[in-house]
């Protein structure tokens, strides 16, 4: 049985906070909302209950979890040594959107690292995760609140589609503000590597310490056979049950392009789903056509994109075209979670 509880985003009942805190104490799974996604907790120091979130989600085991923390003394308990530049990136970024990678210590149970001596710590700015964690007292590993393989969850309503009745308490806690996960960066080299892009760019970083590196699986489909240093980024992922094209180009000419493709695969007898933007929503007049948000305030886009392609999915489309975006600031995020979505299926036209 799966408790489902609505928390004030701003001011949670700590009453109630306790109650989830005590279900974390007693080994068992709690679904609550952060600032990215939403995340399925267990105490990261019970390695029985760490490995109940990897059973509820379907999730590989070679797949590392996130350490949540709340307090940054905590850091210092969980890894071996903390860099000059993590500090650094600690005082601008945390809390908020940021993992950091660092060498592990004992402490930590192997589980939650897939066996890798490496361990991704973060400290989520959203009132009711940090409220929870520091409540419960101890480290929360958690993953985003999707089954594996599906789009993150922004609001509660996905993680009820995807876990009622895999965890024990699910934390309504509104609309996540972010939408796309944490920015994963590796801090154990000489430069530190973005390996996931997310709300704290990578201009942000570079502002912050001078400079940052991007793991090319970033940009590309990881070739086969390759072990990128973040698993995660190997597994197909975000992937709506449509097939997914990105159209990239000249704005005019994307539209264009989008209007002829629907046209085609409606003669076909498919259902076609665009995904568009409040500048260029009413040149399509067929298919079923969602707006993701905003071209000249790209956050929003970040913010809605996995709840639109869920929506997608609930129209039962068969085919969705959507528009590409930059790859600055926060576009970078944006799009290799579209490119993911697409399984980097593109149609690049001309400039
Ligand atoms: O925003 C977020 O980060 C959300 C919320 C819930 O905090 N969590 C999240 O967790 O996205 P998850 O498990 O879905 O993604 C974690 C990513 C995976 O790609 C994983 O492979 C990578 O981080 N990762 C975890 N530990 C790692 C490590 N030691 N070395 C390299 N990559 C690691
Ligand atoms: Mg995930």
């Amino acid at each position: 049985m799966t408790k489902i509880i609505k928390l004030d985003r701003e001011n949670p009942d700590v009453n109630l906070i306790d109650e989830a805190a005590k279900i974390l104490l007693d080994g068992g799974l709690v679904a609550f909302p952060t600032e990215t996604v939403y995340g399925i907790g267990a105490n990261s120091l019970n390695p029985d209950a760490v490995k109940k979130i990897f059973i509820a989600k379907g999730r590989p085991q070679d797949n590392p979890l996130i350490l949540h923390i709340a307090k940054f003394e905590d850091l210092y308990r969980y890894v071996k040594s903390v860099p000059k530049n993590a500090v650094i990136m600690m005082e601008n970024f945390w809390p908020g959107p940021l993992t950091m990678i660092f060498e592990k210590s004992d402490i930590v149970p192997s589980i939650n690292t897939a066996g890798m001596n490496t361990v991704a710590i973060r400290m989520p700015s959203n009132i009711i995760a940090h409220t929870l964690i520091e409540r419960a007292g101890i480290p929360v590993s958690a993953p985003s609140a999707n089954l594996s393989g599906k789009p993150s969850p922004t609001e509660a309503s996905h993680v009820i589609n995807d876990l009622n009745g895999r965890v024990d308490m699910i934390i309504d806690g509104g609309k996540c503000d972010v939408g796309v996960e944490s920015t994963v960066v590796d801090m154990t080299g000489e430069v530190p590597t973005i390996l996931r892009p997310g709300g704290i760019t990578k201009e942000m970083i570079i502002k912050a310490i001078g400079s940052v590196k991007v793991d090319p699986i970033v940009y590309k489909k990881p070739p086969n056979g390759l072990k990128p240093k973040a698993p995660g980024m190997k597994y197909k992922h975000y992937s709506p049950d449509a097939e997914v094209y990105i159209v990239k180009g000249n704005l005019h000419d994307v539209t264009k392009k989008i209007q002829e493709l629907t046209e085609f695969q409606l003669n076909k007898g498919k259902k076609v789903g665009i995904m568009a933007t409040e500048q260029t929503c009413k040149k399509y007049q067929k298919g079923e056509v969602i707006v993701v948000g905003d071209r000249e305030r790209p956050e929003t886009i970040a913010k809605n994109l996995f709840n639109v392609l869920r929506e997608f999915d609930k129209k039962g489309v068969d085919v969705v075209y959507s528009e590409g975006f930059g790859y600055d600031e926060i576009g970078l995020a944006i799009m290799n979670r579209l490119e993911k979505a697409a399984g980097y299926k593109e149609i690049i036209l001309k400039e």
